[in-house]
């Protein structure tokens, strides 16, 4: 099936202008390279209700796959994992940890990355570093499984 991918900076700064979203445009790339189509992008602040304003939005426009970058780390600011939990049915644990082991023999600061996925209503949210090549790399350490688990969650018949 074809993927309907939404992409959604979350950044305070890049929100206000203060500097240009790279990252948006790095994951759109990322997913056209991989024969996805981006049906939606949008930019919010680090604030949980405009995320899951958001993300909501995409998921009414038709996105089967959202991909959040930024937000995930340390910083007070950051609230990208609480916003997604917050309206999520469950968590795929299983995508966090990949991205995190996979990264951390990149930078050891890949410790400090919340990244997760989880289902909201029958879409897979998959949320990555603010960094714009840490985003198109975490993408890449868990992009096989997306397929057959955007399938499932649409009650495709699939072989497995
Ligand atoms: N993961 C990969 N693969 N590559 C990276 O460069 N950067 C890390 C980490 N994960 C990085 C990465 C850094 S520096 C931080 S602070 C955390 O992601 C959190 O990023 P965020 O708060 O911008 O979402």
């Amino acid at each position: 099936m074809q993927i309907a991918v939404g992409i959604i900076t979350i950044s305070d700064r890049a929100s206000r202008g203060l500097y240009d979203d790279l990252g948006g445009p790095a994951l759109k790339q990322a997913a056209m390279g991989y024969g996805w189509s981006v049906l939606a992008e949008a930019l919010v602040p680090d604030e949980v209700r405009e995320i899951q304003r958001a993300i909501r939005e995409q998921i009414n426009r038709g996105c089967h796959l959202i991909l959040t970058t930024g937000g995930t780390g340390v910083a007070l600011r950051d609230v990208t994992p609480e916003a997604v939990r917050a309206i999520a049915v469950r968590e795929l644990p299983g995508f966090g940890e990949i991205m995190r082991s996979e990264s951390m023999k990149i930078t050891r600061n890949a410790i400090l990355s919340r990244n997760l996925a989880a289902v909201v209503d029958q879409s897979l949210v998959i949320c990555l570093p603010g960094k714009p090549s840490g985003a198109v790399e975490c993408l890449g350490f868990v992009v096989g499984a997306i397929p057959h688990c955007v399938e499932v969650l649409r009650e495709v018949p699939t072989s497995c």
